[in-house]
């Protein structure tokens, strides 16, 4: 079925190679989703050699763990780490149909990032950005081509949950968008078209779900207490072990975006800023038996 808002899908755009920017936590996920699931040659690349060997390291790691699960034979699993690369210079994306960045969540930055990527690439070629909050317009406004600008936001961890929000600037045209639904099928995610709003849909929810359990940490409530009353309804992982897995300097900077957009609505918790002050971003640690324990320095932190 066609997902609503998705224009004809004959416009897409065929997707032979694939750059990535950044190879940190989301930009590493993303270069082995797309390997394993469009089989064409994805770059990544990032600031320093270190941080491009990481993430491509990675994908060879996770691809290691796909044989030892049978989950691909000796065979793919060359062929797949064999289609990763890494570089630190963008002119490695000339030739490529989609670029997708996940560099440090702020407009400048990212702003930047697609100005350099659009000085290499060609015309046609889609620039998708994994922003959880920011603007695709802003974002796109800058650049000669700015209808091949489009929102491509994953969730953590991106293997395991299904959603994609495809996010349509001002100036995105059809067949960029089209191009975009068409990667979102390959990879086989469920796609689902949002506005270009801050935070879009989950991010706003979440942002405002996890801001509440935090507001009654600052107010008095105890850590432990605040982080286990939601238990009873179920919920995949408790609010603080979501809050490690997204990364709190990420979850803060969403929270300040949001709280400049709708201050009534959205606060920025002084605990969570103290903790990210502090280079913190590690809340929980476990033991061998997977029993989780604040650590002692958080614990400190948190009152
Ligand atoms: N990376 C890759 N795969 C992972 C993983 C990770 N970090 N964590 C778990 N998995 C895989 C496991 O390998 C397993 O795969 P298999 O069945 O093929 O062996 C599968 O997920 C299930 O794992 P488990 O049985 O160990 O654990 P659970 O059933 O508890 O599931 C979970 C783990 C899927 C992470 C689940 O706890 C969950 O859905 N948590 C909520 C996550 C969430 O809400 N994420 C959204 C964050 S918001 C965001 O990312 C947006 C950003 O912009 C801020």
């Amino acid at each position: 079925k066609k997902p609503a808002g998705a224009p004809d899908k004959s416009l897409a755009r065929k997707v032979g190679k694939v750059g990535i920017v950044g190879a940190g936590l989301m930009a590493s996920q993303l270069a082995l989703l797309f390997v394993r699931r469009l089989k064409v040659p994805v770059v990544l690349t990032d600031i320093d050699q270190a941080r491009v060997d990481k993430g491509v390291s990675y994908v060879h790691g996770e691809v290691d763990k796909l044989l030892d699960k049978r989950r691909v034979s000796q065979d793919e699993a060359n062929r797949l780490k064999a289609l990763v690369s890494g570089s630190l210079d963008k002119s490695a994306f000339a030739d490529a149909d989609f670029v997708i960045e996940a560099v440090f969540e702020e407009l400048g930055i990212k702003q930047q990032v697609f100005s350099e990527v659009e000085a290499v690439v060609g015309p046609e070629c889609v620039l998708a950005t994994n922003t959880s909050s920011l603007s695709i317009t802003e974002m796109a406004e800058r650049l000669e081509h700015p209808e091949r600008v489009v929102g491509f936001h994953f969730f953590n961890p991106v293997a395991v949950l299904p959603l994609l929000e495809i996010v349509r600037g001002e100036r995105t045209d059809d067949a960029t968008l089209a191009t975009a639904f068409a990667v979102g099928k390959q990879l086989k995610k469920s796609s689902v078209l949002v506005k270009d709003a801050p935070a879009f849909v989950v991010n706003r929810l979440l942002t405002r779900f996890l801001g509440e359990v935090l507001a009654s940490v600052d107010e008095g409530t105890p850590f432990e207490v605040a982080d286990t009353a939601l238990d009873p309804l179920g919920l995949p992982m408790s609010p603080m072990t979501l809050l490690q897995l997204v990364g709190p300097p990420v979850a803060l900077h969403v929270a300040e975006t949001m709280h400049a957009a709708f201050p009534d609505r959205f606060g920025v918790s002084a605990n969570l800023k103290r903790f990210v002050d502090a280079g913190k971003s590690a809340v929980w640690t476990w033991d061998e038996q997977g029993n989780a324990t604040l650590d002692p320095e958080v614990a400190e932190l948190w009152q």
